[in-house]
């Protein structure tokens, strides 16, 4: 009777995590499909320590008590614009509990063959072996290379791509090492002071490829690392699913394996790079690699209050908005805004790209935590026709995504990634402090357009006095 309700719970558990992620997947529905995995996976904890005879219902009450309380203490405390440093850590730690779940299995079959006087050479099955190798190597690569990601994020780290001569050699020859050690512990290793000596030496091997192979990247690609990393520790923990016999873990290890890859796919996708580029390329390692300040004619200027006449008679504006909308913290400057153009009878919209900003749905969190409606939030695909019917595109902080030279500059390093098609709209003002270039670090022709007007300044000053003269003109 026991064991059927397990499997019921396991079912139930499998069900919600999947409708929760489908629900993840729109804006609307990402809070419930957020609780239904957290309830998924609350049911899960319980069923398999239940199923497996870990813990009295005593121990998994407290557990759960203490470790949901640290939870919501970090996610009630982040700030909203820390969720990737958030994320890197709870990737860290998923790699990390692989980890530990594969070597205490290991040890535990180890010591119980040993007691049973079984050969030395068998000490657990070739199976085994190989899934307790992976959740080590992996777990391992995930916890390190998570915490350089967040200290990265953080500051805590050099945002600065670290480089040395023959890197990749070191790196190739750990990898291999790694895998020898795992054939030695598939195939040769003997009696428990063998197995401790092979374990910690892939344990090691792990620990230090995962922070080799995430410093040479540069800080501002760490969301597409992160989002590798959550993908890892998702293979991580169904490897330990495996070794400990859980079906459950190796369903919920899959899922967070497969999504995490498909974001990372989604991401490169958006800044048409390869994955390879981004972990190798050292690509928007430094900012300011060239000022791109030189090089610009005839770009027009304006000033709010010139602005403000222009947005007076339109009636319909699309904002564009990027990472200087993030950096100016102008979201709310941007719903006042948007409420003095509808009271005004204005249509406003939201053109977000994938990757504006510095991290997946940057501006939709933004956006949503000044209260501005999900509908006016409209994806790239959908809005891009649209900007020809626009009297006014307003881009607020954005510079790559609205950049003409990735739809015909061969050579540029953005050609052929997809862009915001601002241009297409009567009149463009372009709110950011100066000719400086983002992420990509090159020149933007949108700036000397005939239609656009430049209007330097922080982001969320120049709404404000945009704001006021609106006010005033009531
Ligand atoms: P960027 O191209 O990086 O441009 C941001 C612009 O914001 C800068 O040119 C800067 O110009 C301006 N700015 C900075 N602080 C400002 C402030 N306080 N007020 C007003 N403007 C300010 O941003 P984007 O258009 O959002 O493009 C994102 C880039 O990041 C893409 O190249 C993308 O590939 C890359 N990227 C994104 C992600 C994700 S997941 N979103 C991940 C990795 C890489 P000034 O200095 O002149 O003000």
């Amino acid at each position: 009777m026991q064991q059927t309700l397990i499997y019921l719970a396991y079912m139930l558990s499998t069900a919600l995590f999947i409708l929760g992620l489908k629900r993840m997947g729109k804006v609307k529905t990402a809070v419930q499909g957020n609780l239904l995995a957290s309830v998924a996976m609350a049911i899960a904890i319980v069923a398999t320590l239940f199923d497996l005879q870990i813990l009295s219902w005593v121990y998994i009450v407290a557990g759960l008590v203490i470790g949901s309380g640290i939870g919501a203490w970090f996610a009630l405390r982040v700030e909203m614009t820390a969720m990737p440093q958030m994320v890197a850590l709870f990737n860290g730690f998923g790699g990390l509990a692989s980890l530990l779940v594969a070597t205490s299995y290991f040890f535990g079959e180890v010591l119980e063959r040993i007691s049973a006087d079984l050969s030395p050479d068998m000490l657990i099955g070739m199976d085994s072996s190989v899934t307790v190798g992976a959740s080590i190597l992996i777990g391992g690569i995930t916890f390190t290379g998570s915490i350089v990601a967040w200290g990265k994020l953080e500051g805590r780290i050099t945002e600065a791509p670290v480089r040395f001569t023959g890197q990749h050699l070191l790196n190739l020859i750990l990898v291999l090492s790694a895998l020898g050690t795992g054939y030695c512990l598939a195939f040769s290793v003997t009696g428990f002071w063998g197995s401790l000596l092979v374990l910690t030496i892939l344990a090691v091997l792990a620990l230090a490829l995962g922070v080799l192979l995430v410093i040479p990247i540069g800080g501002a690609d760490m969301p597409v690392v992160i989002s590798l990393l959550n993908s890892y520790s998702g293979i991580a923990a169904a490897m330990a699913g495996f070794v400990i016999g859980d079906n459950l873990l190796i369903v919920g290890g899959a899922l967070v394996g497969s999504a995490g890859l498909i974001l990372t796919q989604i991401m490169c996708k958006a800044m048409n790079r390869s994955l390879a580029n981004v972990l190798f390329g050292g690509f928007g390692a430094t900012a300011s690699a060239s000022s791109g300040k030189e090089g610009y004619n005839n770009v027009k200027s304006t000033d709010p209050e010139s602005a403000a006449m222009i947005l007076d008679a339109a009636s319909k504006v699309i904002i564009a908005p990027g990472y200087g909308m993030a950096v100016g913290q102008a979201q709310h400057a941007v719903k006042e805004f948007t409420d003095l153009m509808e009271k005004r009878g204005c249509e406003v919209l939201f053109a977000i790209h994938p990757v504006a900003g510095r991290m997946p749905g940057h501006m939709n969190v933004l956006l949503a935590e000044a209260n501005i409606d999900y509908d006016k939030l409209v994806e790239m695909e959908k809005i891009n026709s649209d900007f020809k019917n626009a009297d006014v595109a307003i881009v607020l902080g954005a510079n790559d995504v609205v950049n003409p030279a990735a739809l015909d500059e061969k050579d540029s390093p953005i050609y052929g990634m997809p862009i915001l098609n601002v241009h297409e709209a009567r009149t463009v003002f372009v709110i950011k402090r100066s000719l400086s270039p983002g992420f990509a670090g090159i020149k933007n022709r949108l700036f000397e357009a005939e239609n656009t007007n430049m209007i330097y300044g922080d982001a969320k000053q120049v709404m404000n006095a945009i704001n006021e003269e609106l006010k005033a003109s009531e």
